[in-house]
């Protein structure tokens, strides 16, 4: 029986999360008691065991309304996205930084120190990305957004050192298929390949079909957060942190891959517009390696045909 708090349970991970740990618990225990964390929610509860608190983690008695019974564990998923951060440099401080902080100092009254999960992301390395890029890469974000994710990670890891929680950060790549328009996301057109592709409607994208992406589904990434909640803590390196491992493959491996799945005469439903500054973002990256993550147990989808069947089964 365990209490989990999940904060941003309302974003697109947080959705997929809660949605895992009210079938299946966590690390084979039940959740007796899950409290979710968001700005607002579109419905109530339907299942007994779930208590939302809409409020923001900026919001000291909001944390505290959380925290109010013993906590087994802690998935923050909660942030102000990179290009709203960019826009309004005290909101992406308030809640990507100072709210971290703020979420991890008020777990020390805790009988027991939980085990929290960070959501942090590969925008930690910057836009001029090596040759390949592996645990040993050191970060160089290029946006307040990455600065801040970087820093959670370092104070997740001195949180740890200080015995108020058992931490891990993860670092996310972009997850696929996020629901909806993408609300002008310039990566946007990852997540809308599939849903359009599957439901037979035309799509431009801003890139090449030699573009290299990143790729994980929202299933695998659940999967790799839960699996950071409940591997035994003494196989954590120091740094407490780790590069989820990723499918590379490019824009038309995706695309042929969605028309062997869904039919051949959708690849013609693509059209590329390449815009550069979208490619070079969204569409360059370097070969990836991650064999300490993989050690620990973290994995990509596997396939790019897994990648599909778990991007949209949501
Ligand atoms: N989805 C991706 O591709 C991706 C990639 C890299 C990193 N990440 C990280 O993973 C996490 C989850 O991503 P996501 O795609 O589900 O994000 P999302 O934007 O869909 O969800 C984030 C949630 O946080 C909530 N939130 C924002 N400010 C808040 C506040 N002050 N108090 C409480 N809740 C607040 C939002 O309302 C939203 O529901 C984020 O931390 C994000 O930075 C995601």
């Amino acid at each position: 029986m365990s209490h989990v708090v999940v904060t941003g349970a309302q974003g697109f991970v947080g959705r997929a999360l809660v949605k895992r740990l009210l079938a299946d618990g966590l690390g084979g225990r039940a959740v007796s008691k899950l409290t979710l964390l968001d700005i607002g929610f579109d419905a109530a509860p339907t299942d007994s065991r779930v208590n939302q608190i809409a409020g923001s983690i900026a919001d000291a008695q909001i944390r505290a309304q959380a925290y109010a019974s013993p906590v087994d564990a802690v998935f923050h998923l909660a942030s102000i996205p990179g290009g709203a951060a960019e826009r309004d440099y005290a909101l992406g401080r308030a809640i990507n930084l100072d709210a971290t902080l703020g979420l991890l100092e008020d777990l020390r009254g805790q009988p027991r120190a939980p085990r929290f999960v960070f959501a942090s992301t590969v925008a930690v390395y910057g836009e001029k990305l090596p040759e390949f890029v592996d645990e040993h890469t050191l970060p160089a974000p290029a946006l307040s957004y990455g600065a801040h994710k970087l820093m959670g990670e370092a104070l997740v890891a001195d949180a740890t050192r200080l015995g108020w929680v058992q931490g891990c950060s993860l670092r996310l790549p972009g997850v696929v298929a996020r629901p909806g328009d993408g609300a002008g996301m310039m990566s946007a057109f990852m997540s809308q390949l599939f849903w359009k592709l599957a439901a037979n409607e035309a799509l431009t994208v801003p890139v090449s079909p030699e573009g290299v992406a990143w790729w994980i589904s929202v299933g695998a990434c659940v999967d790799n957060l839960l699996h950071a909640a409940t591997v035994d803590a003494e196989r954590f390196n120091a740094r407490r942190c780790y590069q989820m491992p990723v499918l590379r493959l490019t824009i038309a491996e995706v695309v042929d891959a969605l028309a062997a799945r869904f039919g051949s005469e959708r690849k013609a439903l693509v059209t590329y517009a390449p815009d550069p500054f979208i490619e070079r973002l969204f569409a360059a990256y370097p070969p990836l390696y991650t064999p300490q993550a993989e050690q620990l147990g973290l994995r990509h989808d596997g396939t790019v045909e897994q990648l599909i069947e778990r991007a949209i089964a949501h």
